[in-house]
């Protein structure tokens, strides 16, 4: 059976049970401003779960497109997406548990055709501690519906997931757990809860696809014995039933909701899996043509572990890239922006693995599109958008994934005699000039056997933000960069970008004042902030207006020809012998980084001694313009510059 067959039929097994079928929102949330992106279907019902009416009525069914940007680091085994959709059935102050239970196990049993044999069902455990009672009445509930069917029932209590690790499945069919797994909330248990916010106890779903096994665990190491809630994929959870009916109050403690809720969540995706007895997600209908494709355009084999990986993450990231597009996020510095340039750009990384051009990109999101064309008729309507912001930001990320991976290489050399650690100022310039999210440093990382200085990374993060919001000043390294320490927050990179551009402009203007003025022009200090740059210099009058022109010419001539920037970290002297610029009053260690723009060190236009960060093309400076130019004291000017995108 085909995903969009199941999605049908749960929208009707409902629709013929009183529900009214309800659009999917968009991904976007409108009703809940508290998460970046929709990321379970009770989300846009939240005021509705609450006691407002709701035009629809009391019983709602539908199918919700969900992404959680918390996964992306999973995707690449057997069952995590980023992007998935949710079928859902809600009751909102209307039916409960008795009627709940009894109408999923007939779906999963009767209509979609699962063996009941196969399924394990988890029961909340209750909560001394906030007085909430263990659910044994979903117990009860689900007993008679097993053994209807023929099956023996034995309850088991393990509570904790360490336990069932001890003590494994001890031949049970219900399974008891706290509120770590059997509670719902938006927030997760209890305790994390903040005051009004409802939740309530649950009642999951797995499904076994290896029976085989008896008590054992699919993977040795995770416990000794094999349990529904156990990390090694053999147990799939494919449907939760949340009866949410609490609401946590200001003083901590809770009272019941005005009204007694159902909220019901099923993995499309996971169902589909179900049914065709095969565990691995990326080989139902969906994902299969995505993946048949990457096949075909790589030459290598998905069953290959060398690969599995990057196939997986090429076709969750473009089918979750795809559907965001389509709902109006577009690749940015910030929030969503940014979680879509991630994923673009993880899944350009991937595509570069397995050795396909970046440019196909664009073809597996129009399969993603024919693939929906029924059910996200949306998707097709939006196609020249959708595929324009890709290729755009290809383009964007095209010119810095090379040479970040050179730079990667280059450390891994390095790292082979210093240790196996990225430091957080490599993985900064990797963030910063190259445009490598952090997530994917790590991976690449990991991948040569190394780890990233996280901490160090965001220290890096915190020292480079923007003077003008605030925050306490200080200077930086030898080169008069003025940072700041605060927050870290995404919306930063943005800052760091354009404080980036500043500096690779302001050694192009250190240049190009001692080509115009003559070489005896020598920085006296310099001044970057998110807005602009401040160059001090030695020389002893006021500088022609033509001058001036020529020097920003100069300058804009040098970002034109789009000139690679890169530096070698030498000693000293031998730094000192190649000719590049330093300042005279900076303190500078044994190894120094010369910064140089130009093809090679010896040929190159601009070097200069310099901890960097810089971009990696001049291009990405935008354009350059001298605001002001002006005297400091006698014989010292001052230079104030700008760059426009
Ligand atoms: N809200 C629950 C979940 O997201 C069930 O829909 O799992």
């Amino acid at each position: 059976m085909t995903s969009s067959e199941i999605r049908k039929k749960y929208l009707e097994f409902f629709e013929k049970r009183g529900h009214k079928i309800i659009p999917s929102s968009s991904l976007i949330p409108e009703k809940d401003a508290t998460t970046l992106f929709t990321g379970s279907g009770m989300q846009p019902l939240l005021p509705y779960l609450l006691g407002e009416s709701h035009p629809g009525g009391k019983r709602l069914v539908n199918s919700q497109k969900c992404f959680r940007a918390e996964d992306i680091e999973e995707v690449g085994d057997n069952r995590h997406t980023t992007f998935f959709e949710m079928l859902g059935n809600w009751s909102l102050g209307d039916y409960f548990k008795a009627e709940q239970l009894p109408w999923f196990f007939e779906f999963l049993t009767d209509e979609v055709g699962l063996d009941p044999k196969r399924l394990y069902v988890t029961v909340f455990a209750g909560d001394k501690k906030n007085g909430i009672p263990k659910d044994e009445e979903s117990s009860a509930i689900w007993k008679k519906l097993f053994q209807e069917k023929g099956i023996e029932v034995k309850e088991v209590e393990l509570v904790t997931l360490a336990r069932g690790g001890e003590f494994g499945m001890q031949g049970g069919r219900i399974f008891y757990y706290d509120a770590k797994k059997n509670w719902w909330s938006r927030t997760g248990a209890p305790e994390k809860m903040p005051a009004n916010e409802p939740g309530g106890p649950d009642s999951e779903v797995f499904y076994d696809f290896h029976p085989e096994l008896g008590e054992k665990c699919l993977m040795s190491g995770f416990g000794t014995f094999c349990h529904p809630n156990c990390d090694c994929g053999r147990f799939m959870e494919i449907g939760n039933s949340v009866f949410m009916e609490y609401l946590k109050k200001e003083d901590g403690s809770f009272e019941k909701l005005k009204q007694r809720n159902v909220d019901f969540g099923g993995g499309l995706e996971r169902i589909t899996a179900a049914l065709g007895n095969d565990s691995d997600i990326f080989q139902i209908d969906i994902f299969k043509p995505l993946i048949l494709e990457l096949v075909s355009l790589s030459g290598k084999r998905y069953e290959d572990s060398a690969h599995q990986k990057s196939f997986r993450v090429i076709a969750d990231h473009v089918r979750a890239a795809t559907f965001m597009l389509a709902d109006g996020v577009l690749p940015s510095h910030n929030d969503r922006g940014y979680i879509l340039r991630r994923l673009i750009r993880r899944a350009l990384r991937h595509l570069n693995r397995i050795e396909v051009s970046g440019e196909h990109l664009e073809i597996l999101s129009k399969s993603v599109i024919k693939i929906y064309a029924d059910q996200y008729p949306g998707l097709a309507r939006s196609e020249n958008g959708i595929l324009s912001a890709l290729r755009e930001e290809e383009a964007r990320f095209k010119k810095t994934l090379a040479s970040g991976l050179r730079y990667v290489h280059g450390m891994t050399e390095l790292q082979n005699i210093s240790g196996k650690i990225i430091s957080g100022a490599d993985a900064f310039i990797l963030f910063s000039t190259y445009g490598f999210p952090i997530e994917m440093t790590e991976e690449i990382a990991k991948e040569k056997g190394m780890t990233v200085d996280i901490k160090g990374f965001k220290s890096e993060m915190e020292k480079h933000q923007d003077i003008s919001r605030a925050g306490a000043e200080k200077k930086f390294g030898g080169h008069g960069l003025y940072l700041k320490t605060g927050e870290v927050t995404i919306r930063d990179q943005s800052e760091v970008e354009k404080v980036t551009r500043l500096h690779t402009a302001t050694h192009l203007l250190h240049q190009a004042l001692r080509q115009t003025l003559g070489p005896e022009v020598r920085q006296n200090g310099s001044d970057i902030t998110v807005e602009r740059t401040r160059f001090d210099f030695n020389f002893p009058r006021k500088l022609t207006p033509e001058e001036v022109k020529s020097v920003e010419k100069l300058v804009n001539e040098k970002i034109k020809e789009d000139l690679p920037v890169s530096f070698v970290e030498l000693p000293k002297a031998e730094a000192e012998k190649t000719g590049a610029l330093f300042f005279f009053t900076a303190k500078y260690g044994d190894t120094v980084k010369v910064y140089y723009i130009g093809k090679d060190l010896n040929s190159a236009w601009s070097k200069e001694f310099c901890g960097g960060p810089h971009v990696a093309h001049t291009a990405e400076i935008g354009a350059f313009k001298i605001s002001k130019e002006e005297a400091v004291a006698s014989g010292l000017r001052r230079i104030r510059g700008i760059v426009e995108p």
